[in-house]
């Protein structure tokens, strides 16, 4: 219907498949190398490799991926087009700048003639540098994702302009809410690329505090995943009812569940900071405390996706307390991938909980099983709800039947199946202390109780999970090219049925932005004015000791740096008195 915003989510969606591709390479070659099955690179060069690996997989696949559901969600939802083509065709434009400036970067390290490197992982914070271009291209990458949030506000104002009675359509208020946070977390993150890492990787500074850019990381590093998880969100609330032949049970709820995510997604960073020093424990158990809100959302998405698959079970004539499972559409690629992404994301929460209980997660810190939960959490809730989605979304918006249903129906089966044993291994082996982030993890003849096996063993179930998710990758990949060759048919679009429970029965004040914004803004504020102020008390907003600046940016920093000071100075003397 809108050919011009078709054009922007295909191109979108093949930006994050070519990301996909360069993720998964990297993906099985550091798999191979780091269980000795193969080792086709320099252990030298193992960063390199998981540097493009997680950067190509979590910011590049998953953001291009959501940019274009997105589109698709508000135009089509709206049911009308974006505001201005030009603006969109500039965001994306930007979005596909910087990535490349950024991959370029990375790429570059294996090439020991060009003097530029960027392992600095895809969590980047200081004491790691990268060459200024890395810096450059994410910055650059994140204002286009800025201005597409700002083009889908604009798109969705003028709609409100002409239906100022009618409620946000709910895609379009899952879009809303979702940039909103985005909004508010990739702050943080901007602020610590502009006013810190490129300015002293340019060398125009010669420190920083690195506890303050990892506290600056990791704001916007846990609501990050929320973003990666939306898109899935909103395929298994909006899409996942319809393939199953059912309806979506409740508008309301699936919107108090963007809201609560706006609220509380940016709260918790600091349970990714646990170990780290310099942080009071107070600071810690407060957030340990909002993750564990966090349960809320992810229970009450269960209990509705389910209920509106159930019930598209039981009006296709499913009975009994179980047998409706049998009255599914389990040969839909997309349904069954979507469903068993969904089953992945309920371990990935179990996993999660250990990572969130500040005790616990001592056992576990930085070992491989923090991989291990992000493969079924990002890795497959999000990344296969993505692919599945893709074989419901694609022919859609261009017009052309998926090559082989079966493929697809094979590959998200082996998807599963290859991320049970690589993640399940990958847990196991965090369990005996494994570290992550390490090219050549030896422990030769280390035993482990029978029920996981030895080290050995559990190195030989992750590099045969590796394999098949690459493997199952590739078919997704070679899937969809072999659908771009199909002819073009007419009729594929598909409408989405109106929820058991609608809209018109969630409270109006569910739809007021503004209160959800200042409510999370005073979330943020409670939970980061004090550690950030008392970072930066201690360890200085540039580090210990005045940092030395060239001549012209010193009035700059020395400005910032009062104005911070003075700001926080106030907090921190109130965080003293407290501690007292
Ligand atoms: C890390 C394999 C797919 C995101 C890793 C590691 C392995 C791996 C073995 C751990 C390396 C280490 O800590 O030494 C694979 C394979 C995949 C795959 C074989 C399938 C082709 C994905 C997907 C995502 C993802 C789909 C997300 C969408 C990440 C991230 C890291 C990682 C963020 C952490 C990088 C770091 O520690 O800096 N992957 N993965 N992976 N993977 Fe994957």
């Amino acid at each position: 219907k809108f050919p011009d915003e078709a054009r922007v989510v295909r191109a979108a969606f093949m930006s994050s498949f070519f990301a996909l591709f360069l993720g998964a390479i990297f993906g099985i070659i550091q798999t191979l190398h780091r269980t000795d099955v193969a080792r086709i690179i320099p252990s030298t060069d193992y960063y390199t490799v998981l540097t493009a690996h997680g950067v190509f997989m979590v910011i590049s696949f998953t953001i291009f991926f959501l940019v274009g559901l997105f589109t698709w969600a508000l135009t089509r939802s709206l049911d009308r087009p974006l505001i201005n083509i030009k603006i969109t065709w500039t965001w994306y434009g930007l979005m596909a700048a910087g990535m490349t400036l950024t991959g370029i970067s990375i790429l570059a390290g294996f090439v020991d003639s060009i003097d530029m490197s960027a392992d600095v992982l895809y969590t980047f914070y200081a004491p790691l540098q990268a060459h200024p271009l890395f810096y450059a291209g994410l910055a650059v990458f994140i204002v286009g994702t800025w201005i597409a949030g700002a083009d889908w506000f604009r798109t969705f104002l003028a709609w409100r302009r002409e239906h100022p009675d009618e409620r946000i359509p709910l895609q379009t208020f899952m879009v809303l809410t979702t940039m909103t946070m985005w909004y508010i977390a990739s702050s943080a993150v901007a602020a610590s690329v502009l006013l810190f890492l490129l300015p002293w990787s340019l060398g125009f500074i010669d420190q920083v505090n690195p506890t303050l850019t990892r506290t600056l990381f990791w704001f916007f590093g846990h609501p990050v995943v929320y973003f990666w998880l939306m898109p899935a969100y909103m395929l298994w609330y909006t899409v996942l009812p319809k393939i199953a032949g059912g309806r979506l049970f409740s508008d309301p709820l699936a919107r108090v569940v963007f809201v609560l995510f706006v609220l509380l997604s940016t709260p918790v960073g600091i349970h990714h900071q646990y170990l780290d020093p310099g942080i009071a424990e107070g600071f810690k158990f407060i957030s340990m405390t909002n993750t564990m809100f966090l349960l809320l959302p992810s229970l009450l998405t269960a209990f509705t996706v389910v209920a509106s698959v159930e019930y598209g079970a039981r009006k296709n004539g499913g009975t009994g307390l179980l047998g409706w499972l049998t009255n599914l559409p389990w040969r839909k690629p997309a349904f069954t991938g979507m469903m068993l992404a969904g089953l992945m994301f309920a371990a990935g929460g179990f996993s999660g909980m250990v990572n969130a209980g500040m005790n616990i997660n001592y056992l576990i810190h930085n070992t491989l099983w923090v991989p291990g939960h992000f493969h079924l959490t990002v890795g497959t809730a999000v990344a296969l709800t993505m692919m599945a989605g893709t074989y419901w979304i694609w022919p859609q918006i261009s017009n052309k039947p998926i090559y082989s249903s079966q493929i697809g129906l094979f590959q998200v089966v082996l998807w599963f199946i290859g991320m049970a044993l690589m993640s399940n291994a990958m847990h196991a082996q965090g369990l005996l202390g494994v570290p992550r982030r390490t090219a050549e993890p030896e422990y030769s003849g280390f035993d482990y109780p029978t029920m996981f096996g030895g080290f050995e063993e559990l190195n030989i179930q992750i590099a045969i999970g590796g394999t098949l998710l690459f493997v199952s990758t590739i078919l997704f990949l070679g899937n969809l090219v072999l659908t771009m060759g199909n002819p073009k048919v007419s009729g594929l679009a598909e409408p989405l049925p109106s929820p058991v429970s609608g809209a018109e029965d969630a409270p109006k004040v569910l739809d007021n932005l503004r209160l959800w914004v200042s409510i999370a803004l005073t979330l943020v504020v409670l939970a980061y004015a004090l550690p950030i102020a008392a970072i930066i008390n201690r360890g200085g907003l540039l580090g210990p000791g005045v940092g030395t600046y060239p001549v012209w940016v010193a009035p700059l920093f020395d400005a910032l740096a009062n104005a911070a000071a003075t700001l926080l100075g106030a907090v921190g003397d109130a965080s003293a008195a407290l501690a007292e």
